[in-house]
């Protein structure tokens, strides 16, 4: 096909999908010999990877977060801590300066649970990380579904999903508060003649008083490049749509089928709409896993050699964290049906059961299948197979990308980066250099502030010119 067939088609954005442990979505891959999992402790494994991803002009690495842990299976954290499932996890902030500092491009986005740190302290920190990356911060707003995560934080038990989404709102409240009109734009005078550094009339109070956050006092940051990070969420049922819907500028998605993307991303995109913004203020990125060679053989037999060292058993450890349901005591050939969850990621479940009913999995199956990419999609061959498979994915669900989950690291991204990268240039799908700016001007914004039409622009003050009058 020449350039003009692919004029019309949208460029397919790319985010690599981290987290702080030797393991994320592919146990086992740690005893690989050419796999750095091992290294995930040490600031050379972070940079070393970030410079690669800029090589890949991979839009942001997204790191995934919480502080539950995989403790459902057998009813305890055994099996999970033995194969290293998501346990250890360490605090993934702490080595975004150092990358920052590495990088010029990469988006850096952090998950943070919106039920869990108070807002204020949440607040400063992220204003800080955008200060010290030149506005590259993103943040993915979570609300958990682990009784794990909350027994460490002195609560009995979890709250409703309904009320989880509650609390997040009101957190978002309180942060748009203290990002956006707290401190003008103007505030910081820096006058090294008048030997005034703020002007005072410009730093405004906030005086939050809600249903779960009480907050006075002034933002304790001047503001930063993009002021708000950009937003991202994660979560699909039906109240995390609305959240999404209202807050989002990006959606993060897992699914082991086209056919589970398309209505979640019809419906949340419905839900901006009703919240007076565009359908197009989102995006959406699926988990996905890519096994490439420069021959589909060579592809194949890499993922031959990958899977000597799967372990069904963590990743099913891992799918019982998320649903809350116990399988270690499931028939391996059970087959396995939608259920209510109110702990637990009914998403994770929906899409291995109700959102494609012809395909029955059973729990085997389930392991099997969530052993290398988790509940994503595994795309194996040639770069022209992946290829074709990545642009099917994004025309026929609506979708815009996919985080990018790994088997062995670094590896799966240098060869995002030689092999999968060149060819989806060829066809015009892929960008060819980093947009200037913030990461939200990167990723398409038209500044480096949130858009009038998202709901934390209303809590922007009128310059200080303007209230006067
Ligand atoms: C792709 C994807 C990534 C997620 N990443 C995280 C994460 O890093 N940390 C976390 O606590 N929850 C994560 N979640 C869980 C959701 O944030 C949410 O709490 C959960 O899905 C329950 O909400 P739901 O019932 O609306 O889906 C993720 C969910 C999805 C689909």
């Amino acid at each position: 096909m020449s350039c003009a067939d692919h004029h019309h088609k949208k460029q397919i954005r790319i985010n690599a999908f981290a987290l702080h442990s030797p393991v994320h979505h592919s146990p086992g891959m740690w005893r690989h010999p050419r796999d750095r999992s091992l290294h995930y402790n040490t600031l050379d494994y972070w940079v070393d990877l970030a410079k690669t991803l800029e090589r890949g002009l991979v839009d942001s690495l997204f790191m995934a977060d919480s502080i539950g842990v995989n403790d459902v299976y057998g009813g305890s954290v055994d099996t999970a801590l033995r194969h290293g499932a998501q346990v250890p996890k360490q605090d993934p902030v702490m080595s975004l300066s150092a990358i920052a500092y590495v990088t010029r491009d990469l988006g850096l986005c952090v998950t943070s649970n919106a039920n869990h740190e108070p807002p204020y302290v949440f607040a400063r920190r992220m204003s800080t990380l955008d200060h010290l990356t030149r506005g590259r911060i993103g943040w993915n707003i979570v609300t958990g579904f682990a009784q794990s995560s909350v027994k460490v934080l002195g609560k009995n038990g979890i709250a409703s999903r309904d009320e989880r989404y509650d609390i997040a709102d009101e957190y978002m409240d309180v942060v748009y508060k203290l990002w956006e009109s707290s401190w003008e734009d103007d505030a910081p005078v820096r006058d090294t003649a008048t030997g005034v550094f703020v002007d005072p009339s410009k730093v405004h109070r906030v005086d939050h008083e809600g249903r779960y956050f009480k907050v006075h006092g002034i933002h304790m940051t001047e503001p930063s490049p993009q002021r708000t990070p950009v937003l991202f969420q994660a979560g699909s049922s039906a109240r995390g749509q609305r959240f999404a819907g209202r807050h989002a500028e990006g959606i993060y998605l897992s699914g082991p089928s086209k056919k589970v993307l398309t209505p979640v991303v019809s419906a949340t995109r419905a839900e901006a709409v009703k919240a007076g913004r565009a359908a197009h203020d989102l995006r959406f990125y699926t988990m996905a896993t890519i096994i490439t060679g420069r021959t589909s053989r060579e592809a194949r037999d890499k993922y031959e050699d990958y899977r000597r060292f799967v372990t069904p058993e963590a990743a099913l450890a891992m799918f019982s964290g998320w649903t809350g349901i116990d399988f270690s005591s499931w028939d391996p050939d059970e087959p396995i049906r939608y259920m209510q969850l109110d702990a637990g990621t009914s998403s994770a479940l929906e899409g291995f059961t109700r959102l494609d009913p012809e395909r029955v999995w059973t729990v085997r199956e389930l392991a099997l299948h969530n052993a290398i990419g988790g509940r994503g999609p595994v795309f194996i061959g040639a770069p022209g197979e992946v290829a074709d498979a990545l642009e099917e994915w994004v025309d026929e669900t609506g979708i815009d990308g996919f985080n990018l989950s790994y088997t062995v690291t670094p590896e799966a991204y240098e060869d995002f980066a030689d092999l999968i990268v060149p060819e989806l240039q060829e066809r015009g799908r892929y960008k060819t250099r980093y947009e200037p700016g913030t990461l939200r001007e990167k990723l398409g914004g038209d500044s480096s502030r949130l858009n009038d039409r998202h709901p934390g622009a209303a809590f922007r003050r009128a310059p200080y010119s303007l209230q006067e009058r």
